[in-house]
């Protein structure tokens, strides 16, 4: 928590490393059967996903069954947070909300498809968190860049800018301030949705496969994207049942 509080990011191990590894295990039947895999062991198909050759029509109907199938099951979620419950707790407090959709975003080597520096929020919440759980081991440029508090603040002022100078410094500034965190295998970052942050061409031979999940406290104040419309309410506190009870029942 200290980390949290001192950067506005943390990397957390696994309370319970064994329900990411059954995540792991489900996605991996789930492909297999859907790209009619055979013989292929489990750290293969993760770490060589990009060796298959699979053609790119192929690759976007599996993403978006892969897509439904995580959304649809609902331990997924439950499955996730429960590996870093204590933590998440700690900074979202007892009643959260969640975003609606669970996607795992497989990242190819030399994949060219990757977002510029920015901040989540104010498009998302500022009183929102992203957990990002990779699948695999990342390291080097399989992980995710991230400035601290202190850098994002005294960089801001250069996002979004078109001139290549301001730029170029930009990418310098991310290089030398930068952390690229080290994150095996059942560790997750957590950091606040206004840092800035960006996830660097993969050039590493090995897929890298990460959930980013948002999460908030149920009753903070929202971003552009409405509760309902992105989010669903993943917890409540006794509390807040009952006062939700009192209500239905209009005393
Ligand atoms: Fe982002």
């Amino acid at each position: 928590m200290k980390n949290f509080i001192k950067n506005s990011f943390i990397l957390v191990d696994a309370e319970k490393i064994e329900l990411l590894a059954e995540l792991k295990k489900d996605i991996y039947f789930f492909s297999c059967k859907e790209l009619s895999l055979k013989k292929i062991s489990i750290d293969y198909f993760y770490k060589n996903f990009h060796k298959l050759k699979i053609s790119k029509l192929r690759l976007n109907k599996y993403r978006l069954k892969l897509l439904k199938f995580l959304t649809s099951n609902v331990s997924f979620k439950k499955n996730i947070y429960d590996s870093y419950s204590q933590i998440l707790t700690k900074i979202l407090g007892p009643d959260v909300a969640i975003q609606k959709s669970l996607n795992v975003v497989i990242h190819q080597p030399d994949n060219m498809e990757i977002s510029p520096l920015h901040r989540d929020a104010p498009e998302n919440s500022p009183y929102e968190i992203v957990l990002w759980v990779p699948l695999v081991d990342c390291y080097n440029t399989k992980s995710i860049y991230l400035l601290d508090k202190k850098n994002t603040d005294a960089n801001l002022k250069y996002l979004d800018n078109k001139n290549k100078k301001i730029n170029n410094y930009l990418n310098r500034i991310l290089k030398t301030k930068g952390k690229l965190p080290n994150i095996k295998f059942g560790q997750a970052v957590i950091f606040w949705a206004g840092l800035l942050h960006t996830v660097p061409k993969n050039l590493e031979n090995e897929t890298r496969w990460t959930f980013n999940i948002r999460l908030k406290n149920l009753f903070s104040p929202y971003g552009r994207k409405g509760f309902l419309d992105y989010h669903e309410v993943f917890k409540k506190s006794h509390l807040t049942k009952l006062g939700l009870d009192f209500e239905k029942k209009k005393y």
